[in-house]
């Protein structure tokens, strides 16, 4: 099928390649010229791992593209599909859909043919029923159908997500569009997945509920794990033994620090101004929106209460700075509170990022990236390990700190606390 995708962020990027990886003819538009021109040549401006080699292949076979040419691109597709941002407004807290009724404008002018259009960003309830309004007109009459297909991709995982879904989510109630976007995503469809067909608006709240839920589950464990602190519990064994229950399920039960990313924190957000909107208090979300507030302040806690009420001249050593392992985003990263708060108190903070130097901490003093793990950590006072990344699993912090006191603030719970014990490092971890 002939497919342009209008937003080259992740979403955007990350199902436009899988789709012309599928074999379908893919246009992906972006009015950022220069961002284009570094995808034409394969070069990609996110950390995902594997799209710059897939982008790379489907590039030599011509099955992928790229252009700021918007409205020759919507002329020449017969699928365009919405991937543009949806930024949470300053003002009330809602999805902020300039640029998806931006694009709506542009496709308006291009309906030379029957034509799908999806939005794929996440948009509030009833924004395809808008979407509809903006391109109804006398010439557009019956050429177009405007869908609801929410992405369920976490960054860092994006391309497995795309590929082995859980579920695809179609939200039409057109029997054309969705006989088409069927034979589109037939392949993703395997045995242990689904491909369900809703209505427009149950597509769109589907996305907000089930990040909702997702990180009402994590508010939930995390608000366990102080619980378990206080009785001695460690809660990896309560995840354990409530996520075999099937109806429980083991994945999103990790406790750690806040939540944060750009999709949990809007997420939540938006959904409940929508509901404020139509006088529904989901005071369950709203609940799991101020506990996630409140944790922000864990780590800056947990420090004091490890290093002291003085800070100057700690040195404390970050290993991973970004939101979660996998990423380079920063969005919401606990670390955003934390390192500014540290510096403030005139600690020695250095910090190992596997997705490299931050322009986050630029401004702040005391505030040093070092490109090798044991540099970072050698003769530090405290090691914060922040992200759960494959290389911070199995560390000897004795050779890396070459320090008598070795003191640890575990914040992702990847250590056992007897291993440690038994090496004589004091070991701080999270519900534990
Ligand atoms: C999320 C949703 O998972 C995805 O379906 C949606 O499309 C976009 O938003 P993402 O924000 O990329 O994906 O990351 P995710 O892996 O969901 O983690 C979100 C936050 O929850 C991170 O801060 C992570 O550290 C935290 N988390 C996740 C936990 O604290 N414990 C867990 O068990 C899982």
């Amino acid at each position: 099928m002939k497919i342009c995708i209008i937003g080259t962020g992740y979403v955007g990027l990350v199902s436009g390649t899988c789709f012309a990886d599928l074999g379908n003819d893919v246009i992906c538009v972006d009015k950022d010229k220069h961002k284009i021109e570094n995808l034409k040549i394969g070069k990609i401006p996110i950390f995902e791992p594997g799209l710059e080699e897939l982008i790379v292949k489907n590039l030599k076979i011509k099955t992928l593209k790229f252009s700021t040419d918007i409205n020759r691109s919507i002329k020449d597709s017969n699928i365009i599909f919405i991937c543009v941002g949806t930024p949470t407004d300053k003002k009330n807290k809602n999805a902020n859909l300039k640029y998806v009724y931006q694009v709506a404008q542009s496709i308006k002018k291009n309906i030379n043919k029957y034509k799908i259009i999806v939005t794929k960003s996440t948009v509030p309830i009833t924004t395809g029923d808008k979407i509809e309004k903006i391109l109804n007109s006398k010439k557009n009459k019956n050429k177009f159908d405007v869908v609801s297909n929410p992405e369920f991709l976490r960054e860092g995982e994006a391309i497995r997500d795309f590929c082995y879904p859980d579920r695809v989510v179609v939200g039409t109630n057109s029997k054309k569009a969705n006989k088409i976007l069927k034979s589109l995503y037939i392949p993703l469809v395997k045995k242990d997945s689904r491909y369900i067909n809703t209505s427009r608006r149950g597509a769109e709240i589907i996305k907000y509920a089930s990040n909702a839920f997702l990180a009402t589950k994590i508010s939930y464990i995390n608000e366990l794990a102080n619980l378990c602190e206080k009785t001695s519990v460690d809660v990896k064994e309560v995840s354990l033994g409530m996520g075999l229950d099937q109806r429980i399920g083991e994945r999103f039960l990790r406790a750690g620090p806040a939540y944060g990313g750009s999709c949990f924190p809007k997420d939540t957000k938006s959904l409940i101004y929508t509901a404020d909107k139509v006088k529904i208090n989901l005071s369950i979300v709203k609940s799991v929106v101020k506990f996630n507030e409140q944790r922000k302040k864990l780590p800056i806690n947990k420090i004091h209460k490890i290093l002291g009420k003085r800070l100057k001249n700690k040195k404390i050593t970050f290993l991973g700075v970004t939101f979660k392992a996998g990423t380079d985003d920063m969005r919401e990263s606990p670390s955003i509170n934390v390192i500014p708060y540290l510096s403030k108190k005139n600690a020695e903070i250095r910090y190992y990022e596997p997705t490299g130097y931050k322009d986050a901490f630029k401004k702040l003093k005391n505030v040093k990236f070092f490109d090798k793990i044991k540099d970072a950590c050698n003769l530090s006072d405290l090691i914060i390990i922040h992200t759960d990344w494959n290389e911070f699993k199995q560390l000897n912090f004795k050779k890396l700190v070459n320090k008598k006191i070795i003191k640890i603030f575990d914040m992702r719970n990847l250590y056992s606390i007897k291993k440690m014990k038994n090496n004589n490092i004091k070991y701080f971890s999270i519900g534990r």
